[in-house]
């Protein structure tokens, strides 16, 4: 089985992708931890993350786990993989190891901006996690103070907003529902209530029901 979830930052997809991996027992992958690892790449060595050339070369040159999760959950990081995520280059480079991932044993799930739409577009189960960019500022801000990060809510939502209209308005491979995905709104759902929400989508996919 492949369940593909897309959406924007701080829907929740995240959370809820590593659940439902566990919930039935498949391997997951964060697809923007590819993106963070080429844009950190581009950083580290004292490049521009718009700087093409340098993007192009890190997204080619790219390893699986070069940097552990924590050096790459940082907000700056986040900014400078929407810039790279931009460059067509760069997404065909890391397209050849994502979709053989979709391929591992005994099933996967995958959530990005483009899985079901362009990673794995025959999916089993596709669903869409949104919420409102105020609900997404307000859980990151939640998330910076947590690690003690200084945050300011007002620049907090700048940034998320900015990044959805890098996401959503790149001529390739933007962020959009896909057609035949199941939206999932979190606005209004606690984490656990949302990954209940996701199991439901997925059994009704499963077993030809409507999901509730
Ligand atoms: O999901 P995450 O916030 O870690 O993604 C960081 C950035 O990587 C996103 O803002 C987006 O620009 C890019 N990305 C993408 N396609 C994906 C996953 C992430 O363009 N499948």
């Amino acid at each position: 089985m492949i369940i593909a979830i897309d959406g924007p930052a701080a829907s929740g997809k995240g959370t809820i992708a590593k659940r439902l991996a566990v919930h039935y027992g498949l391997r997951h992958l964060d697809s923007g931890l590819l993106y963070r690892g080429v844009a950190k790449a581009v950083i580290e060595r004292g490049r521009d993350p718009g700087d093409r050339d340098a993007a192009i070369a890190a997204a080619r040159a790219f390893e699986p786990g070069r940097y552990p999760e924590s050096a790459l959950k940082g907000d700056d990081v986040a900014k400078a993989a929407s810039r790279v995520a931009a460059i067509p280059e760069v997404r065909e480079a890391l397209i050849a190891f994502q979709r053989g991932f979709a391929r591992s044993k005994p099933g996967v799930v995958i959530d990005g901006r483009d899985i079901a739409t362009v990673i794995a577009p025959d999916a089993d189960v596709k669903i869409f996690v949104t919420a409102t960019p105020q609900e997404r500022a307000r859980r990151r801000l939640l998330e910076l103070q947590g690690r003690g990060e200084p945050a300011d809510e007002a620049a907090v939502l700048a940034d998320i907003l900015a990044r959805d209209e890098r996401d959503t308005r790149r001529t390739v491979a933007p962020l959009t529902q896909a057609p035949d995905a199941h939206l999932l709104d979190t606005t209004y759902l606690a984490i656990d209530a949302a990954v209940r929400a996701a199991i439901d989508i997925v059994e009704a996919v499963r077993t030809g029901r409507k999901p509730a």
